[in-house]
């Protein structure tokens, strides 16, 4: 068949999102109605709230998508839906939605892991791309570095022991007062810090070296602030979120690139929220530069969570056969 057609449904944590594309690469809608504003009230995605909004959003989201996309479901080839992992009452309603639409309009099913949606969204606008390639996938809920073999084929080289690093930039942000979701806010005030000013720890694994571990720094960066309310000092918020920063990103960078090398790759994606994230996208580019990798990133709106991811990872999923029936469910704590 010459157009395949990929009708991709996001509803894993707070956005409500649907995207059509074509032929594995190419975008024709992307929607993404987001929960941010709803949720910033409370400080974080409260479960509850983000499914009834899924809920009142999913069928609008689709809608728009197909129609932006210039297509009707009669065309559509196949459903790809993320199934797991996220929030179960979130991911109901997207599996649900694709389960009644499949059945409905007799459109084959793809259940897609949400990690492999953001691995695959570094497909949607680096044409050349192919596996086997290292990623490194850094969201609010997820801090894995895999090596991909092949489509939808991954192997963990490791992975998080605690805090995902979006989650720590969240907390961190918390913790000074900028809010939900903070990691871009940390990002901006950044700028006008001092990366050096505060030496925070970076957690080296003893028994996986390619493990990660963000709750010391956290800790570290909730300490600090303590200490100097009991000296009466005055915090500098853009200091601590520089340094913050700055830990992190080490971390991150030194792990992903000794992967590269040492599993012989020359390739290495960035993915997830957190990959639009500036400081790490500069040390990351300037580490590949002198080691002789090439770097390959999303743009920011295929960073964060979105649909289009969704529907790249169910494309090749789809082609290489996969089908899911009316009895696929949602998974929260999906594993690879
Ligand atoms: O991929 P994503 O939208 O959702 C998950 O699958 O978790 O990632 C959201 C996470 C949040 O923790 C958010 O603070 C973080 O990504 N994030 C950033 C930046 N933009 C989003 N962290 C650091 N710098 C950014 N610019
Ligand atoms: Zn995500």
């Amino acid at each position: 068949k010459e157009n395949i057609l990929i009708l991709g449904i996001e509803t894993s944590c707070d956005e409500t999102a649907a995207a059509v594309i074509r032929n594995g690469r190419e975008v024709l809608s992307n929607v993404i109605s987001s929960q941010i504003e709803l949720h910033k009230l409370y400080g974080g995605v409260v479960p509850e709230i983000a499914s009834r909004k899924h809920i009142e959003k999913i069928n609008q989201v689709i809608e728009a998508a197909l129609k932006e996309a210039n297509v009707t479901l009669d065309e559509i080839d196949s459903i790809g839906v993320t199934y797991g992992p996220g929030l179960v009452g979130a991911l109901l309603v997207g599996v649900a939605e694709a389960k009644a639409i499949s059945y409905a309009k007799n459109i084959d099913l793809v259940g897609v892991h949400h990690i492999s949606g953001h691995i695959s969204a570094n497909y949607i606008e680096n044409l050349e791309l192919q596996p086997p390639f290292m990623c490194l996938v850094v969201s609010g809920g997820h801090t894995h570095l895999l090596l991909v073999k092949d489509y939808g084929k991954y192997e963990i080289i490791g992975m998080t022991r605690d805090d995902a690093a979006g989650e720590a930039f969240d907390k961190v942000a918390r913790a000074i007062g900028l809010g939900y979701p903070g990691g871009p806010k940390i990002d901006i005030l950044s700028k006008e810090g001092n990366p050096n000013a505060i030496k925070f720890p970076r957690a080296h694994i003893e028994d996986n070296k390619y493990d990660f571990s963000f709750s010391g720094v956290k800790s570290a960066v909730l300490n600090y602030i303590n200490s100097c309310q009991m000296k009466n000092i005055e915090i500098n918020k853009a200091d601590i979120a520089a340094s913050f920063q700055n830990a992190v990103v080490e971390v991150l960078v030194n792990n992903a690139v000794h992967a590269v090398e040492e599993y012989q790759m020359d390739k290495l994606a960035i993915a997830g929220g957190v990959a639009s994230n500036t400081s790490l996208r500069k040390a990351m580019k300037l580490a590949c530069e002198e080691n002789g990798i090439k770097l390959y990133h999303p743009s920011p709106i295929f960073c964060t969570d979105n649909a289009a991811m969704i529907g790249v990872a169910a494309y090749y999923e789809y082609i290489n056969g996969t089908r899911h029936g009316l009895d696929l469910n949602a998974v929260p704590n999906l594993k690879f």
